[in-house]
């Protein structure tokens, strides 16, 4: 989906389909040279990190597992609960893997900052954070990111894998959504 199919529910249009390709290329790089010689186990965070994930996989030249875990902390509203829940965990042991969470975007921080520690618990030899977006502005916890793609303003976006009550994760973009949509 291309932003002119929404374009009355979009407020502004952030990221095009090649920016972000552009900035996802530049991430597997440094990613590629910081993991040369290990097997690095991605964990996608569902379903926000689908497109983010998909595309960083087929960019990294170095042998990678994939896992995925879904949690929830957001309703169909625009605020987080800071409430975290696992709705699907992980298949793989990750005792003495090093394990990277990828992830469409850090807003309060809360989700990750979970997350990360539930993952250290398990005996995992390293774990990092891949992040497309940040919105710093929003932080309520402070996040370690090595790898992150974009700080955006403290706005809701859309596009990309990220939804509004699971609308536009198909646009190719990344925009933000237009307050009428939610008002
Ligand atoms: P956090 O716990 O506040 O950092 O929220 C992280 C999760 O909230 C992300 O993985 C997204 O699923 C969702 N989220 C946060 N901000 C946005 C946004 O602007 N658009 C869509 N989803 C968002």
């Amino acid at each position: 989906m291309e932003f002119s199919d929404v374009e009355n529910d979009i407020a502004e249009v952030l990221y095009t389909e090649q920016e972000i390709h552009a900035k996802i290329a530049e991430l597997s790089r440094r990613i590629e040279v910081d993991y040369a010689g290990e097997k690095v186990l991605l964990v996608g965070v569902l379903r926000g990190a689908v497109m983010v994930m998909a595309d960083l996989a087929r960019e990294l030249t170095i042998p990678i597992e994939m896992d995925w875990m879904a949690v929830s902390s957001y309703g169909s509203g625009t605020q987080s609960s800071g409430v975290v829940r696992i709705l699907k965990d992980l298949d793989t042991d990750l005792h003495g893997r090093h394990v990277l969470i990828v992830e469409d975007i850090i807003d309060s921080g809360l989700t990750l900052s979970w997350l990360r520690g539930n993952l250290e618990s398990r005996g995992a030899a390293s774990v990092e954070i891949c992040a497309l977006l940040r919105k710093p502005e929003a932080a309520k916890v402070v996040v370690d990111v090595k790898y992150e793609g974009f700080q955006i303003p403290n706005a809701f976006v859309v596009g990309y894998g990220l939804d509004f009550a699971e609308q536009y994760r198909n646009l190719r973009g990344i925009a933000v959504l237009a307050p009428h949509v939610y008002a």
